[in-house]
């Protein structure tokens, strides 16, 4: 290995601040509402791509999975994402609906943690959400398949050209695949970070049909 780079890493700062303060007191009593007024704090503060997040599942084997993707949406059902249901996450999903996801904005020193199940909506939905999508993405989606061994990055061009030209012959072309998830949570984490390491913590966790509210030791 690399000793410059070992060194580097362990001298890496983090958590420098400043940091926004977090008024436990203040908060609304669903961690959807508290997600919004996040949300648009992140975006009042220039966090980059604020939407992305990472997804976590787990494999046949029990084995945890993660990557991260885009948060396509969010309501009082839930945080929705969207992927092909042919990739190696959409297997996992099928065989094991929990899942967690895992914002981390570092300029404002926040992360929110979600654990929680996920449903797969209906397929109009999951349509309508490819139909958004650039024009290469949806001819990469049409290829159908996400996850799978390429033996020839020769095979992917080809593959790419082909649905491009069938995209621009029939724009409406939809992937089958494509499928839109909601993720319904029963536990989330809001983590305010603090230069003097007294990070705050607050977890929503579902009790029945309300939610509670209880703060954590850092
Ligand atoms: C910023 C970013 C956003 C991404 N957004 C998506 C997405 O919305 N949907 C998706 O299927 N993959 C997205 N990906 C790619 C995934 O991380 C992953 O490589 C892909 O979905 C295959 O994952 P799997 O093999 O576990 O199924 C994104 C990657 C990055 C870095």
């Amino acid at each position: 290995m690399n000793e410059l780079i070992r060194d580097k890493i362990k001298q890496s700062k983090t958590l420098r601040g400043p940091f926004p303060s977090f008024d436990i007191e203040k908060t609304p009593n669903n961690p959807h509402c508290l997600f919004e007024e996040w949300f648009q704090f992140a975006i009042d503060n220039d966090v980059y791509e604020p939407h992305s997040m990472t997804l976590s599942t787990v494999d046949k084997q029990g084995y945890p999975d993660s990557r991260v993707l885009i948060l396509k949406d969010i309501d009082e059902e839930g945080w929705y994402f969207a992927t092909s249901s042919l990739s190696k996450k959409g297997e996992q999903l099928r065989h094991n609906p929990n899942v967690s996801l895992c914002f981390y904005w570092s300029i404002v020193g926040r992360q929110i943690r979600i654990r929680g199940t996920v449903k797969k909506m209906s397929q109009n939905l999951s349509s309508l959400d490819f139909m958004k999508r650039g024009t290469v993405a949806k001819a990469v989606a049409l290829i159908e398949k996400q996850s799978q061994v390429l033996e020839d990055p020769a095979e992917f061009e080809n593959a790419l050209t082909e649905k491009l030209i069938g995209l621009k012959d029939d724009p409406s072309l939809v992937s089958s695949s494509w499928s839109l998830y909601q993720v319904d949570a029963r536990e989330v984490e809001y983590w305010q970070a603090n230069e003097d390491r007294k990070h705050i913590r607050l977890v929503y966790r579902l009790d029945g049909d309300r939610w509670t509210k209880n703060i954590l030791w850092p």
